[in-house]
C-alpha cells in the first residue's frame, strides 16, 4: 500500500519496493527543456545521474576505494553544507542527493573545487532511499530545510511526515543520528508527534527514534548539537531575521 505523502510506489517486475523511475535511463526528461539534464549526465564524478546513483545500493565502500561511516543528506541545494561537512570530517563517505538538475551541477562543481573526495551527490529522489542504502547502513542523515509546503492542502507533499520517519528508522543503524534544520517550524514541531502517530492524529506503532536535542531558534540559542555547520538558506533566514529550528534523534 502506497503510504499518504509519497510518490505512487513504481514497482519493477518481480519488485514490490518502490523504485524511482529516473533510475531506468531518465528518458522522461527533455535536455533541449532543461540544459541541466545534459550537463549533469556528462559531468562524471562526484555527479551521479540516477540512472547510475542506485547502481551503488550496498557497494558506496567501493566507490570511494574505503570503509567509512557513511553520512547522507538529503535536499543538498548548491552544496554548501555537504561540502563543508565533508571537509570538517574526512572520516565519512557522504553521499548527498538532490532532485534538481542544477543544483546537482553545482554542487559537483563545489565538491571538486574543493578537492573533496570523501563526498558525491546523486540526483535522486528522497521518497526512494532503498533504491540506495541497504537498511542499517547509514550513520548520519541530514536534512536541512526541505520545500515547506505550507498551504495545508499541499501537506502530504512535505517530506517531514511518518513514511519518511520509518525510512530513517529503517536506514540508520542502531546509535545512528538523524538531524533536521527548517524555517519552517511545523516541520520541526511535529516530528515528536509523528513517532507516535501518522500524521493525521491517528495512533501508529511508536519508531525506535528518540530525541536527545531540540532547539527552538539555533541563531539564538545554538544548535542541538556540536559545530553546527550553516547552510545556504540559513544563511538567508539569518539575514532574513528568521528564525531556524533543529533537532537531532537517535536511533534505539
Ligand atoms: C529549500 S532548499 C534547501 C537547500 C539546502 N539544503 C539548504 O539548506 O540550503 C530544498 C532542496 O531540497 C531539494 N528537494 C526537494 N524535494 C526533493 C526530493 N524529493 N528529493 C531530493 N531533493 C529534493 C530541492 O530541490 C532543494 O534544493
Amino acid at each position: 500500500m502506497a503510504l499518504r505523502g509519497r510518490p505512487t510506489p513504481q514497482p519493477e517486475h518481480g519488485e514490490d519496493r518502490p523504485r524511482f523511475k529516473d533510475r531506468a535511463a531518465e528518458e522522461y526528461a527533455n535536455p533541449e527543456a532543461n540544459p541541466f539534464v545534459r550537463s549533469h549526465r556528462e559531468f562524471g564524478h562526484p555527479l551521479l545521474p540516477a540512472s547510475e546513483a542506485w547502481k551503488w545500493h550496498g557497494r558506496w565502500p567501493e566507490l570511494f576505494e574505503r570503509e567509512a561511516p557513511l553520512w547522507l543528506e538529503i535536499g543538498c541545494g548548491n552544496g554548501f553544507f555537504l561540502r563543508d561537512v565533508a571537509m570538517a570530517h574526512p572520516e565519512a563517505n557522504l553521499v548527498g542527493i538532490e532532485i534538481r538538475y542544477k543544483r546537482t551541477v553545482i554542487c559537483a562543481k563545489k565538491l571538486t573545487k574543493a578537492g573533496v573526495n570523501n563526498a558525491v551527490i546523486c540526483r535522486y529522489h528522497a521518497a526512494f532511499l532503498d533504491d540506495l542504502f541497504e537498511e542499517g547502513s547509514l550513520e548520519r542523515i541530514f536534512v536541512n530545510h526541505p520545500d515547506p509546503w505550507p498551504k495545508e492542502r499541499h501537506e502530504k507533499n512535505r517530506l517531514i511526515s511518518r513514511w519518511f520517519l520509518e525510512d530513517v528508522v529503517r536506514l540508520l543503524k542502531p546509535g545512528g543520528v538523524f538531524q533536521l534544520k527548517s524555517d519552517f517550524p511545523p516541520n520541526v514541531e511535529r516530528v515528536e508527534a509523528l513517532l507516535t502517530s501518522d500524521g493525521e492524529d491517528n495512533p501508529a506503532p511508536r519508531l525506535p527514534l528518540r530525541i536527545t536535542g531540540m532547539s527552538e531558534d539555533i541563531a539564538r540559542d545554538g544548535a542541538p548539537w556540536p559545530d553546527d555547520v550553516l547552510t545556504n538558506y540559513q544563511q538567508k533566514m539569518a539575514v532574513r531575521g528568521k528564525r531556524v529550528l533543529g533537532i537531532e534523534l537517535i536511533r534505539e
